[in-house]
């Protein structure tokens, strides 16, 4: 039985959704994993850097109840990681798909102090994905971040513990489910203005709603894709971006009638020494395997060069989508990857 110091920093829907997982699964993490664990540090923009090594109470914090300390107010991550004497940090601050910081410099601060770094924030990992890899290497921690792309589909597990040696050359996904969702909104009538307010009234579309409807978070996941899995370190701006906000109801009835759906699609292709990459919307041919998708469900398709074709499919349910929960689940999963595979 191993024990682990484990420090969350950003304690959102996600960070909270993580506490109450590790909360739900301790039994079975002893009984089949070996696995102990306490809770050391929480850290977010209001409550501040919060450590206690000996342990911090998980529930009155998912109750709300803001904890005080008697020690020495903490000034940075760095300090923090130290007094919560942290083995594992969880990275679960907001996105900035811009910059990917401060998870960036969090991450770096978490490998450098000696512990197992571990995010969901898939700027951090389109901005800075190299760095904080051979750093956690050079550490011998691991550096790990199967929610930033797909949740409850473990597509970099996939490649990294069951694909050995396969060079990815093309790829072709769905990585943005809200987009999916609107697009079968206008198909039954709805103008796109509908069809965005439908989806932030399901909860699925950004406050924003431009990050979905302008392609920006497809672009990322897909970026993250190319990076990790095809060894192509692709920057945001070298994809060519168009998102839906050109499609008209008409058109995608029109093409539903016709039995070309249009998706919003994200496609790259290894080409000699570089790469065409893009997400835009298509119209799919029947066997297309992408036309199969619909409502809050994600695809990724893969290519490969001892592998002729491989789909990785998350179905959700008709109008839901990946909450918070699957991504906890994922972050979870990495935990128990972190400190039990080798
Ligand atoms: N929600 C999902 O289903 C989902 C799915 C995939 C990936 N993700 C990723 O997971 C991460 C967390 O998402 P979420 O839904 O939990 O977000 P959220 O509910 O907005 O929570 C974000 C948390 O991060 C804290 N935070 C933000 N900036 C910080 C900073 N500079 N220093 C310290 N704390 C900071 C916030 O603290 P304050 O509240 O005090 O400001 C808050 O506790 C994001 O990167 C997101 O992109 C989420």
């Amino acid at each position: 039985m191993k024990s682990y110091n484990l420090c969350i920093l950003g304690f959102g829907n996600v960070g909270r959704a993580l506490a109450q997982h590790l909360r739900e699964k301790t039994p079975e993490l002893r009984e089949r994993y070996g696995i102990e664990w306490r809770l050391t540090g929480v850290a977010t923009r209001r409550l501040g850097w919060i450590a206690n090594p000996v342990g911090l109470d998980a529930a009155a914090l998912l109750d709300g109840q803001i904890l005080s300390s008697k020690a020495p107010a903490l000034a940075n991550v760095r300090e923090w990681l130290a007094a919560a004497q942290a083995n594992v940090l969880f990275e679960l601050t907001s996105t900035d798909p811009r910059t990917g910081q401060p998870a960036i410099d969090h991450l770096r601060a978490a490998l450098e102090y000696g512990a197992h770094a571990i995010t969901a924030n898939k700027g951090a990992l389109v901005h800075a994905y190299l760095e904080p890899r051979d750093l956690a290497e050079a550490r011998g921690k691991r550096f790990l971040f199967e929610a930033t792309v797909m949740g409850g589909a473990p597509v970099f597990s996939l490649f990294r513990h069951s694909l050995p040696a396969v060079r990815l050359q093309h790829f072709r996904g769905l990585l943005n489910s809200t987009c999916n969702v609107m697009i079968e909104e206008m198909e039954r009538g709805k103008s796109f203005e509908e069809a965005v307010k439908k989806a932030q009234k399901l909860g699925i579309a950004e406050t924003d709603p431009s990050v979905d409807v302008d392609g920006w978070d497809a672009t990322v996941k897909f970026c993250a894709i190319a990076t990790v899995l095809m060894g192509v370190p692709i920057k945001l701006e070298e994809i060519q971006r168009e998102g839906i906000r050109n499609l008209s109801a008409e058109m995608v009835q029109q093409a539903r009638a016709g039995g070309r759906p249009y998706k919003l699609v994200d496609q790259i292709e290894l080409l000699g020494d570089g790469v065409t990459a893009y997400v835009r919307p298509e119209q799919l041919a029947p066997g297309d395997p992408l036309a199969a998708v619909s409502g809050g469900s994600m695809l990724a398709h893969f290519e490969m060069d001892m592998i002729p074709g491989l789909t990785v499919t998350l179905h959700v349910p008709e109008t839901g989508t990946v909450g918070p929960e699957v991504t906890a689940y994922d972050v979870m999963a990495d935990f128990i990857r972190a400190v039990s595979v080798s």
